[in-house]
């Protein structure tokens, strides 16, 4: 094998995408810029292989998994048993809508609810559609007409998912007459504060926005149907709420009648060392939000749980798409429970998450680190700009760690919860020198000129 990277199968593939995916026609201009910046643009990487706790690229490149599809992967790639379970309700049931998997998830899932309140499951096919699910749900039910949601948060990529999203920027060009229904109110991001604030005066800030600002200058308080939170904003950053914040949240609902609606798409089933990050909080929403994990890396499934007279009565709440709650889908959520189960995975991500936090708690000593942030085995590191976030990243790749960084000043890592416990200080000990590499010699760093995140759209 050959010390170039990527390696050259890797590069042709790529090659062969830029007349295919989007973004193609801009290829040459953002690897003019890449040079200009003397920054090798970040590296992808295409999969030839998964397995547990690693990925193989098409250069037969070994890379330990921390980015592990996405967040999706709760026992690790390719588990053999969810494998065979999916196959074998492929085989028996094909594709329809209604079979005894469905109901026999829903009941599975309805009793690892935060509470047994949450007692009325609708499956969807994606987090996007759960989270759209979850605010029509709350639409209908109040009859009112506003959901506010959070700077930086993420809930989809379809049209309602970018509305509802706080990922600001150019994320929402062209969709700005669409955005009526959605106010987004500030989110207390434990690094920065605006004018020297503690951390306990922005979250009371915040709140005041929410119960003031919003109420006074936007829309009347009885017009606002729910609040849309991640319990751990993870896709803006991997940042943890205090406290204060969530449980504030659960205050202004009450207070207001507004639903509570937790978005659990990533933060949920474990991989913040609880079963539901919402309850590192001791509060419980109204709607509850799930995918990703539930799919057991295998074959996608999501839904929301909701209360009773929320969910059990309601014309106005329409959904269904086709391949909401597959046969596989939900064969494949039945199987990861019973391993959640049987490996004590939310114990095991607690633990390793511990362990990932005790080494990553020396790395703020860095110039180019501003924050360490982890709960769980929700970690991240976010650095002066996104360019020194690739620089690391870029870094990490080329020496054998697979994380995210996309485009934001941030690195977010998503092992999976039964990660070997040797392999999780492997990977982070690679991502130390990485680090302390682009410190100290800046991010001019790498030895050949790299790829633009191609597929992803530079
Ligand atoms: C909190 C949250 N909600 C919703 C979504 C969308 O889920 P999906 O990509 O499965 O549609 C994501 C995806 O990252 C997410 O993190």
């Amino acid at each position: 094998m050959s010390n170039e990277f990527p390696g050259k199968k890797t590069r042709a593939m790529l090659e062969r995408g830029i007349p295919l995916f989007r973004n193609g026609l801009k290829f040459d201009v953002e690897m003019q810029k890449a040079g200009r910046r003397g920054f090798r643009a970040a590296r992808q990487i295409v999969v030839d292989k998964a397995e547990g706790d690693f990925i193989w690229d098409l250069d037969g490149k070994r890379y330990i998994d921390f980015q592990n599809g996405w967040a999706t992967n709760p026992v690790g790639n390719a588990h053999p048993e969810v494998i065979a379970a999916v196959h074998a309700a492929h085989q028996r049931y094909g594709f329809h809508y209604d079979h005894p998997l469905r109901y026999e998830l829903a009941e599975k899932l309805l009793a690892i609810m935060p509470d047994k309140a949450l007692s009325r499951f609708n499956y969807e096919v994606s987090g996007t559609e759960a989270a759209e699910a979850a605010v029509h749900l709350a639409l209908t039910y109040t009859k009112r007409r506003y959901i506010i949601s959070f700077s930086s948060s993420y809930h989809g990529n379809s049209i309602a998912g970018k509305l509802l999203s706080g990922l600001g920027g150019s994320y929402n060009r062209y969709l700005e007459a669409w955005t009526g229904g959605v106010i987004r109110a500030p989110y207390p991001y434990s690094e920065s504060m605006p004018a020297n604030m503690s951390e306990e005066q922005y979250v009371d800030y915040c709140l005041w926005y929410l119960d003031n600002h919003i109420p006074n200058s936007f829309v009347p308080r009885d017009n606002i149907a729910a609040i849309l939170v991640e319990p751990g904003l993870a896709e803006g950053g991997n940042w943890i709420p205090s406290s204060d914040f969530v449980q504030g949240i659960r205050a202004l609902c009450d207070k207001n009648g507004w639903l509570m609606i937790s978005d659990e798409v990533l933060t949920g089933m474990g991989r913040t060392g609880k079963m539901w990050g919402i309850e590192h909080y001791g509060v419980v929403p109204d709607i509850l939000v799930v995918g990703k994990n539930l799919s057991g890396g295998i074959e996608p499934c999501a839904g929301i749980a909701a209360r009773d007279e929320i969910l059990g009565d309601n014309d106005a709440f329409s959904s269904g798409s086709t391949f909401a709650g597959t046969p596989a889908g939900c064969a494949a959520g039945i199987k990861t429970l019973e391993l959640y189960e049987r490996l004590n995975l939310v114990e095991s991500a607690a633990r390793l998450g511990r362990i990932a936090s005790e080494l990553m708690s020396s790395w703020e000593q860095y110039g180019i680190v501003r924050q360490v942030r982890g709960n769980g085995l929700l970690l991240g590191v976010s650095f002066e700009d996104w360019i020194v976030a690739r620089a690391v990243r870029d870094q990490m790749l080329q020496h054998g760690v697979w994380a995210i960084s996309d485009r934001e000043d941030a690195i977010r890592m998503y092992p999976a919860l039964n990660v070997d416990e040797a392999v999780l200080r492997e990977g982070l000990a690679i991502m130390h020198n990485a680090i302390r590499h682009v410190d100290e010699h800046g991010q001019n760093v790498g030895d050949s000129p790299g790829w633009p995140t191609g597929g992803a759209g530079f």
